[in-house]
């Protein structure tokens, strides 16, 4: 994970790359640090906590200078504090890294041998003094034509003894004219103006002072300078890649009349809804444009279905819960297998590959690493069609795909996912369709009738949306919880997964989910009239089974919290929260609402950072 902000321009900028910082933070955001050169002395500030922190520190040092690169970092290899921040500086090698190296330990050990001492604990220093190294010991630069290639020569030389993932940014107080730059396993993009140049991990740390860039493709290395970017691929080719012109409104960056992001971003789903269904649907089908062809030779997306018999699906964390709602989905009503796995698990475990399969990965950001593993790793084992479903154009897992479908729902900077959820779940919908349709299994009476209440989905939540001022008086019963237990039944069950995984990443308490019919095999131990149980109980086929849980949570004195869709009986025991009815194929959309409110609501309460919440980081680009 971590952030990367680089700059090279013929005006001070430190502000530049502190604004950067403040919006990478969703990468992590446990220490941070800034380098510039100023007439060749370097400035290197650092501090652990947030950008905010080291804000006030280089105020304080009154530091700035043309050229710089900035930090803000997710700890992988060493604490959390001010040594182990980056920028690392190295003799004249000061570096910023986004990756592991995972041989650093082998490399230190060689570097020791040379006379090299390291302050930090981290795997980045070591890869400032190996390019220091092979500066130092390899490669004399013999004249100031030949620096760049020279010094270049010797940061590829470093790069490619490493073994890991890297995104980095390298200056130089001997060469105050380039920042050098790598890409392997991590993003990267390269900001383009007039004079002046800047790199970043993502292109919303440059909005302010560009809307032209160009994107790294993995295993790209150059030198940026401030009238030229020199790019070379893997094989050290060199490359032109193409500058695109991206328009963003950097007022979606803003909180609005939200307290805070995730609120806004709960509060923006009809919205986000409609845009993912807009223009994606037909009377009794989804439209053939829905899925889109990355190449051009590739087959129409809807056709390609006829031939699936099976459909693996990897994602992390609140994409694998989608993933888990669409196996529900697809089972029942496609007819056709499908199997989930944690990506991180995927990776490392044998996988037999079914004939005819369709490979699926789902991410918000389509640059968490493991998912990205997962699907290089599919591409080998020879899926015959993969499929990203994810929410940012552009994104790497975007680019490795052959069908993609985006999510369209707008920028989400919480870290804890709300909308990237439930439109996720959309495009899960749209493909069970599509997949039922293709498979003869639902015709254009059923297909028709499922469109219909994919219609009414943005609306069905902006009406869950009033349920608000009731959701954030229940939240106060939570104040000194420290456990909680979410249980749901069939679709229902990764809602109630996704429930608790949202309780405990924002507020802090400990929250499992569970298939209620799970219950009796042992978590039923835990429920006392302490325990708050909250149960997902909309009106569908699995609701008998799921109110005889109910009973037995009840008969031990569980507190219970039930969202439901159909008024089964109201009792002293149970707070009841009524969602009215709502079609069983959009109910896992509808039902996830409250319960990100309930999150939301009883973190606030709790006092945590609710769009930072500690240890976490928004995308995981690290394994
Ligand atoms: O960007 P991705 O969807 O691939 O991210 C996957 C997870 O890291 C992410 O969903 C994480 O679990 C969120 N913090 C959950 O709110």
């Amino acid at each position: 994970m971590c952030g990367i902000v680089g700059a090279l321009a013929q005006r001070p900028i430190m502000a530049v790359l502190l604004e950067g910082l403040k919006v990478l933070e969703y990468r992590g955001y446990d220490s941070a640090g800034v380098a510039v050169l100023d007439h060749g002395t370097a400035h290197v500030v650092k501090t652990a906590g947030k950008v905010a922190v080291l804000e006030a520190e280089v105020k304080a040092q009154g530091c700035d200078g043309p050229i710089g690169i900035a930090h803000t970092r997710w700890a992988t290899h060493g604490k959390a504090n001010e040594v182990n921040a980056h920028p690392h500086q190295v003799g004249n090698i000061i570096l910023v890294h986004n990756g592991i190296i995972e041989n650093y330990q082998e490399l230190k050990h060689k570097l020791s041998f040379e006379g090299y001492t390291f302050k930090s604990e981290t795997d980045s220093e070591v890869l400032a003094a190996l390019i220091h190294y092979y500066q130092h010991r390899e490669l004399k630069p013999d004249s100031s034509l030949k620096i760049h290639t020279s010094k270049f020569n010797a940061f590829n030389q470093a790069l490619n003894e490493v073994k890991g993932t890297y995104g980095v940014a390298v200056i130089d107080t001997e060469n105050p004219d380039a920042i050098f730059v790598a890409r392997s396993g991590s993003p990267l993009v390269v900001g383009c103006g007039i004079g002046e140049n800047f790199v970043a991990s993502d292109i919303i740390a440059l909005l302010p002072v560009t809307s032209k860039f160009i994107y790294l493709e993995d295993g790209d290395r150059g030198i940026i300078g401030r009238d030229h970017v020199m790019l070379f691929d893997r094989d050290q080719v060199l490359v032109n890649r193409p500058v695109q012109s991206i328009q963003v409104n950097p007022e979606i960056l803003g909180k609005g009349p939200y307290k805070h992001y995730m609120q806004k971003e709960i509060f923006e789903q009809p919205e986000a809804l409609r845009n993912t269904l807009m223009g994606r649907l037909d009377e009794d089908n989804v439209s053939a444009n829905a899925f889109v062809a990355q190449e051009e030779q590739a087959h129409d997306f809807l056709e390609v279905l006829k031939h699936i018999e099976h459909v693996e699906m990897v994602a992390c964390g609140t994409s694998y819960h989608a993933a888990l709602v669409g196996k529900y989905l697809i089972e029942e009503h496609a007819g056709i297998s499908v199997n989930v796995t944690i990506a991180s698990e995927y990776r490392y475990k044998r996988t037999i590959v079914p004939p005819n399969s369709l490979f699926v990965t789902l991410s918000q950001s389509g640059e968490t690493a493991d998912t990205l593993a997962a699907l290089e790793l599919a591409q080998r084992q020879g899926y015959r069609h993969t499929l990203a479903i994810c929410n940012v154009d552009n994104s790497s897992l975007v680019r490795m795909s052959q069908y993609v479908f985006l999510t369209r729902a707008g920028r989400e900077i919480g870290v804890a996912s709300t909308k990237a959820f439930t439109t996720q779940l959309i495009a899960l919908l749209l493909l069970t369709i599509a997949l039922g349709r293709a498979h003869h299994e639902i015709d254009e009476h059923e297909g028709a009738n499922l469109i219909a209440s994919l219609h009414q989905a943005p609306a069905v939540v902006h009406t869950v949306l009033q349920l608000d001022a009731k959701i954030q008086e229940l939240s106060s019963d939570f104040v000194g919880k420290e456990h909680a237990l979410f249980l749901g039944r069939g679709p229902m069950y990764p809602i109630a997964l996704e429930g608790a995984l949202k309780l405990k990443e924002i507020s802090y308490i400990h929250a499992e989910g569970y298939a209620s019919g799970e219950l009796k095999h042992g978590p039923i131990a835990l429920i006392d009239s302490k325990m708050p149980v909250i149960v997902v109980a909309p009106d569908n086929l699995w609701l008998p089974k799921l109110i005889s849980n109910i009973e037995e949570v009840k008969a031990r004195g569980g507190k219970l919290y039930i969202f439901s869709g159909k008024n089964f009986g109201h009792s002293a025991e149970a707070t009841m929260i009524d969602l009215g009815t709502v079609s069983p194929f959009i109910a896992p959309l509808v039902f996830t609402v409250p319960l990100q409110l309930l999150a939301y609501h009883v973190a606030v309460i709790n006092g945590t950072d609710v769009d930072h919440p500690r240890n976490l980081a928004k995308s995981v680009t690290v394994e």
